[in-house]
Order: C-alpha cells, then sequence, then structure tokens
C-alpha cells in the first residue's frame, strides 16, 4: 500500500487496523489473527510490489484528474516491460479512459469500482473501458470473486451503474428538502419503511461525504451532457463550505457528535427511530428521545415504538 508520506501511512495503517480489529470481534472475517493481516501489508512511500508476476495495481488517490493522470504516467514508467501488470482506478467520478492517457498497454487497464465501507459492501463495479481486453475484465472478476465480493461489469460511463442512479436520486431527495415537501429525517425514514432501501438517502450522503457527492455534481456538470440528470444545491453547497460533510466531519444532515450516546441507548432500547430535534410533541417519559418516540413518529399507537430492523411496532417495554 502506498500513499505521499509516512504521517498518512501511519492514518492509513490505523484505519486499516481499526477495521480488522471490528471484523474480527464480529467474526465477519476468519483471519488469523489482526497484526498477521496487517503485517502481511507493505505501507511504503513506493509502489514496492513483493512480487512482479500477475500484479494488479489500484490506484484510489483523491479524485483530480491530473493526479491520477500523473501517478500512472509514473506506473507504467516503472513497470515498463511487465508484459502482466493490470492497472486500474478506483474513480466514482471521472472518465476511466481520461484518467489513464499515459498508460502503456492500454489492454490492460481499466476500473474497479469498490463501494463504502469496503469491508462490508459486497459489490465492485469493473469498468471495461474501450481498450480493455477480455482477457482483462476476466482477470478482474476472478480477483474480485477471489477477494470475496461480487462484480457486476459496466462501461466507461458517467457514474457506471450505482452512482448514475443514486446521484440523481440524492439530488431530488435535497430538493423536496429545499421545497420544504418533507424534513430530511422524514425522508430517510420513508425511503427506508417505503422502500425498503437499508439507509435513506440523507444518511448516505453523511457517509460518502456532502463534498464527495458536491464533486460529481460539478463534474458532471461539466461534461455538458444532457443524459446526467444534475442540479447544483445551494444548502449542500452552505453546508460543505461550513464543513458539515457528514460522518468524516462529526456533522452533516446528521449530528454525530452525538454518535456514542445514541448508539448506546439504541442498543438498549433496539429501535432505530430518530426523533427529529424539531418535533414539539411530547416525548414518551419511559423511551430515549433519540431513538424511539412514537409521538414524533405516529407509526405505531398504543405507546408502540417502531423497529426499524424488523418493521413492525412492538410495545415499548419489549425495546
Ligand atoms: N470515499 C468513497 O466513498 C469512495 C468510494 C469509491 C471510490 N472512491 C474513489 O476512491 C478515490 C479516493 O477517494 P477517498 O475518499 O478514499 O479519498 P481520500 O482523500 O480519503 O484518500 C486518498 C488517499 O490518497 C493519498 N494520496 C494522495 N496523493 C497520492 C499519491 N500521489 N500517491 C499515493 N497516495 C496518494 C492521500 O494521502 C489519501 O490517503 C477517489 O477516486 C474516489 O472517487 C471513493
Amino acid at each position: 500500500m502506498r500513499n505521499v508520506n509516512e504521517k498518512q501511512l501511519e492514518i492509513a495503517r490505523k484505519a486499516i487496523q481499526k477495521s480488522v480489529e471490528k471484523l474480527h470481534q464480529k467474526k465477519a472475517i476468519q483471519i488469523e489473527s489482526v497484526d498477521k493481516t496487517i503485517n502481511s501489508i507493505n505501507f511504503s512511500t513506493k509502489t514496492e510490489p513483493k512480487s512482479d508476476e500477475n500484479l494488479l495495481i489500484v490506484e484510489a488517490v483523491p479524485e483530480l484528474l491530473d493526479v491520477k493522470r500523473k501517478i500512472f504516467a509514473a506506473l507504467n514508467e516503472q513497470f515498463k516491460g511487465n508484459d502482466s501488470v493490470i492497472f486500474v482506478t478506483n474513480t466514482s467520478s471521472l472518465s476511466v479512459q481520461e484518467i489513464g492517457v499515459k498508460v502503456g498497454p492500454q489492454e490492460r487497464y481499466g476500473g474497479l469500482h469498490f463501494f463504502n465501507p469496503v469491508p462490508l459492501m459486497k459489490l465492485v463495479e469493473i469498468i471495461k473501458n474501450v481498450t480493455t481486453s477480455q482477457q482483462t475484465v476476466d482477470a478482474l472478476k476472478e480477483f474480485v470473486a477471489d477477494i470475496g465480493k461480487v462484480g457486476v461489469l459496466c462501461k466507461d460511463t458517467p457514474g457506471f451503474i450505482v452512482n448514475r442512479l443514486l446521484i440523481p436520486y440524492s439530488g431530488e431527495a435535497v430538493r423536496m428538502v429545499e421545497r420544504g415537501d418533507a424534513t430530511f429525517e422524514d425522508i430517510d425514514i420513508a425511503m427506508k419503511l417505503g422502500a425498503g432501501y437499508p439507509m435513506g438517502p440523507f444518511e448516505l450522503m453523511d457517509m460518502t461525504g456532502l463534498d464527495t457527492g458536491k464533486f460529481v455534481v460539478e463534474s458532471w456538470l461539466a461534461m455538458n451532457d444532457p443524459t446526467l440528470n444534475v442540479q447544483r444545491s445551494e444548502l449542500v453547497n452552505k453546508m460543505v463550505s461550513e464543513g458539515k460533510l457528514g460522518r468524516k466531519t462529526g456533522k452533516g444532515w446528521y449530528d454525530y457528535t452525538k454518535k456514542k450516546m445514541r448508539r448506546k441507548e439504541g442498543k438498549q432500547c433496539g429501535c432505530q427511530n430518530p426523533c427529529p430535534a424539531t418535533c414539539k410533541r411530547p416525548k414518551p417519559p419511559t423511551c430515549n428521545s433519540f431513538w424511539c418516540n412514537p409521538n414524533c413518529y405516529l407509526v405505531c399507537s398504543g405507546g408502540q415504538v417502531l423497529d426499524t430492523k424488523t418493521g413492525k411496532c412492538k410495545p415499548l417495554s419489549e425495546c
């Protein structure tokens, strides 16, 4: 794993360690030990593979075309003469083809788009650039299956499959809030309970980062493609300028600085029905107001609360 300096490598190492520890504790991954797994990664400021054979190099640096191009130009130079190396970009919104203009072996170049949080998300979009060979696509499919993920194939088109649908969807959700049609909390609840989505559009925006969403919108607008259904949002731009980027800054649509308390109480209660701060109705005496307030959301009556895990109402005493 390569990064720009020791500080960034240490940040990355700590983040990976934390994630592996958590998954190990939950028995979500089968590994001998956390230390052994972490020690198997070579953290370096250079691209130093253990072997030059059957190499797959995944570029995942910030979403800046010039930076990505420079990296591929350097990698191309470093691995000149290696006729098995495959280069991929993890870009979410840029053109795979445009990023890879400096890659020599165009037939061994494409995209692998992972989803956040990568250890938990099964999907990987495999992007076939116009020049990517079938052999490379097959090798990428095999790699994706080997790491226990599910690959879907897509052409090099803006947003690929998932974001092509998600970005306009999130944009429309924001416009609903801007028009005052509904609150963001209610939209999240509606999409979870009415459309069966595991999280609402605002929870999702907070997870992926409002700056990332804004960036995608700007880059799509710059493409001048009438089939790309996006608009700028003043509200999102304001939130980004205030540093309300979502989970990573502690605040976005929701406030995560109170997360620990909410989690603990949520667990105790077993219900996940967040009560908006704007709710003026009386709070039930025995129920935590963050997670289950049946008076705020009239989805359950008679003092019952909604368990979003099962989608069923149950008595408060069963929480
Ligand atoms: N965040 C997501 O949810 C997500 C999901 C899928 C794909 N992606 C894509 O992954 C890429 C990275 O996104 P991110 O959110 O992880 O960004 P990030 O800013 O969190 O991380 C980028 C990392 O790249 C490092 N870096 C910068 N320049 C470098 C260089 N020259 N060489 C080596 N490392 C360098 C940075 O130090 C940083 O650790 C982007 O292309 C993004 O579109 C992000």
